[in-house]
């Protein structure tokens, strides 16, 4: 498998990104409120679902995670709410960096964690869109972001260090990545050694700064994962979708 993994070229990539993306509108229905995550692989479901509503009368609005998703489905037609008017949403559909056979995720690799999180949150049911690059035992290899206020991030990052056996690092370094929100992300390196991300998210959460953690336990319902022997749909038991 790792050798697979090793000769998958880019295109091959992005070709198994654009089959989950466009196979996760199976869970779209008429009518549905919808969250639009962020990310590469997700993009392919918001333009899908922007082709059909355009080709085949498919009714739908959104609540995007990112500004950048914004932009995308306003450039597709796609009508978007505030959550505050939205209320609580049907779906949520998303991208991961990692999820784990309990369905824990590491979200934030594209910096949107918080409005991620927070429109999850929101949502009757969450969908994952991924390729099996994403599918781990023990969640960490990929370095958890988590994002903190600018107010003396150094002091939070200290903080942070504390827990984190391995670097964190303010990503862009001395150029910060901003997030939408204005706050900068710690991308931090735990090694796959995550057994219990649930008391991790609240550890991080308990330090003032911390504005959200990309550690989300017990909100994914389904991940559509794709591979190269074709498209699977890994049903959480205990979610809500089954
Ligand atoms: C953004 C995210 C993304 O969903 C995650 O990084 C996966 O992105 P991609 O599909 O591009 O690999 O959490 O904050």
């Amino acid at each position: 498998m790792a050798v697979a993994r090793l000769a998958m070229g880019v295109s091959d990539v992005e070709a198994l990104k654009r089959e989950a993306g466009i196979a996760a509108c199976d869970f779209v229905r008429d009518g549905m409120k919808l969250g639009l995550g962020t990310g590469s692989t997700v993009r392919y479901t918001v333009l899908e679902i922007g082709r059909r509503m355009a080709e085949e009368g498919l009714s739908v609005v959104g609540v995007p995670t990112s500004e950048a998703t914004r932009e995308l489905a306003e450039s597709l037609g796609i009508p978007l709410v505030p959550l505050s008017e939205a209320g609580v949403l049907d779906l949520v559909i998303d991208g991961a960096d990692e999820f784990d056979s309990a369905f824990a995720l590491i979200k934030g690799g594209g910096g949107a964690l918080t409005r991620e999180k927070i429109v999850a949150q929101s949502a009757n049911g969450m969908v994952v869109v991924a390729d099996d690059r994403k599918q781990v035992d023990l969640l960490g290899a990929f370095d958890l972001p988590i994002e903190v206020l600018p107010f003396e991030w150094e002091r939070t990052r200290q903080r942070v260090e504390e827990m984190c056996p391995g670097q964190v690092s303010r990503r862009g370094g001395d150029d910060p990545f901003v997030t939408d929100n204005g706050g900068y992300i710690l991308d931090c390196s735990f090694g796959a050694s995550i057994s219990n991300p649930r008391s991790l998210e609240s550890d991080l959460l308990d330090i003032a700064g911390v504005v959200e953690v990309g550690l989300f336990v017990g909100i994914c319902d389904a991940v559509v994962m794709a591979a190269s022997g074709g498209v699977v749909t890994l049903l959480n038991e205990s979610g809500r979708l089954g």
